[in-house]
C-alpha cells in the first residue's frame, strides 16, 4: 500500500507540474481557471487509482471526489496542498496521501513535485525523504528555533485569526515562517529542516501524512493544549519534542 501511495503521489505530482506549464502561458483569469481544473483532476486521478487498487476502502477527499464505506480503512487526500502558492506560482506545494485503518494513521505520503523530495512514513517503519531516513531537529530551546504557522482562510473575519499567537512567538524564536502548505511545514518538521509547526482550523486532508511523518521521525504531536490530536482536531502542534512543551505554554497565555 506505502508503494502504491508512492506512485500515485508522484503521478499526481505530474499532472501539477504539467498544469504549473499551462497556467504560465496564460492570461490572469483563466490561469486562476487552470488552478481549479488542476486541483479537481489531481484528486480524481488519485480517487480512481484507490477505487481501481482497493475498492473497498473509503476515501475522504479535499474537492468532494471521495466514497463514504464501511471499511477498517479511510485513505484522507489533499490532491494540491499549497492552491494558493501554485495559483500565484510561489514554488511551495504539494501532494498529499495518508491511509488510515481502524482510525489509526498507518501510512502517508507528501510529494513536492518542484524539488522532487518524496516524503513517506509507515506506522512503525520510520520516515523517509526519497531514500534518506529522516529525523526531527534537536533544538533544545524556543529561543533557539524556526518554526512555522499557518493563518485560517476566514482571517479577516475572525479575531480567532493567530495573529496574538503569531506576534509572540515570533518574539520568542529565531523565526516564524508562514509558507501556504500544512503538508510541506508538516514534511519540514519531519526532516528538521525547521523545530515546530502550529496552526488552527486545518482539515484532516492537510494533516494526516505530514503528522505521521513527524511521529515516525521522532517528533511529538498534539492538539494546542498538549492533549493528544487527531487529524479531526483542527488544532495541531507538531515539533521535535524538546520544545513542546515551551511552545504548548506560549499558545497558551
Ligand atoms: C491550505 C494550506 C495552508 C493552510 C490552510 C490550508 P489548501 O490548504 O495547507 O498552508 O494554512 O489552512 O487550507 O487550501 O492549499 O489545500
Ligand atoms: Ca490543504
Ligand atoms: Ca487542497
Amino acid at each position: 500500500m506505502l508503494s502504491f501511495a508512492i506512485e500515485t503521489a508522484r503521478r499526481a505530482g505530474a499532472l501539477l507540474m504539467a498544469g504549473l506549464e499551462r497556467r504560465r502561458s496564460l492570461e490572469l483569469k483563466s490561469a486562476y481557471e487552470v488552478v481549479t481544473e488542476v486541483d479537481r483532476e489531481s484528486e480524481a486521478l488519485i480517487v480512481s487509482a484507490i477505487r481501481h487498487a482497493f475498492p473497498d476502502h473509503a476515501i475522504l477527499a479535499e474537492e468532494g471526489g471521495g466514497i463514504e464505506r464501511t471499511s477498517p480503512f479511510l485513505w484522507l487526500i489533499d490532491p494540491l496542498d499549497g492552491t494558493n502558492n501554485y495559483a500565484h506560482g510561489f514554488p511551495f506545494f504539494a501532494v498529499s496521501i495518508a491511509l488510515m485503518e481502524d482510525g489509526e494513521l498507518r501510512l502517508g505520503v507528501v510529494f513536492d513535485p518542484l524539488r522532487d523530495e518524496l516524503f513517506s512514513a509507515e506506522r512503525g517503519a520510520g520516515a523517509w525523504r526519497n531514500d534518506q531516513r529522516l529525523r526531527v531537529s534537536d533544538t533544545p530551546a524556543l529561543a533557539a528555533s524556526l518554526v512555522s504557522t499557518g493563518f485560517p482562510y476566514d482571517f479577516a473575519t475572525t479575531t480567532d485569526n493567530n495573529t496574538r499567537q503569531f506576534t509572540r512567538i515570533q518574539a520568542r524564536t529565531q523565526g516564524v515562517r508562514r509558507a501556504g502548505s500544512a503538508a510541506l511545514d508538516l514534511a519540514y518538521v519531519a526532516s528538521g529542516r525547521l523545530d515546530a509547526h502550529w496552526e488552527l482550523r486545518l482539515k484532516p486532508w492537510d494533516t494526516a501524512a505530514g503528522a505521521l511523518l513527524v511521529l515516525e521521525a521522532g517528533g511529538r504531536l498534539s492538539d494546542w493544549r498538549g492533549q493528544p490530536w487527531n487529524p479531526w482536531n483542527d488544532r495541531l502542534v507538531a515539533s521535535n519534542g524538546r520544545i513542546h512543551d515551551e511552545l504548548i505554554a506560549a499558545l497558551a497565555e
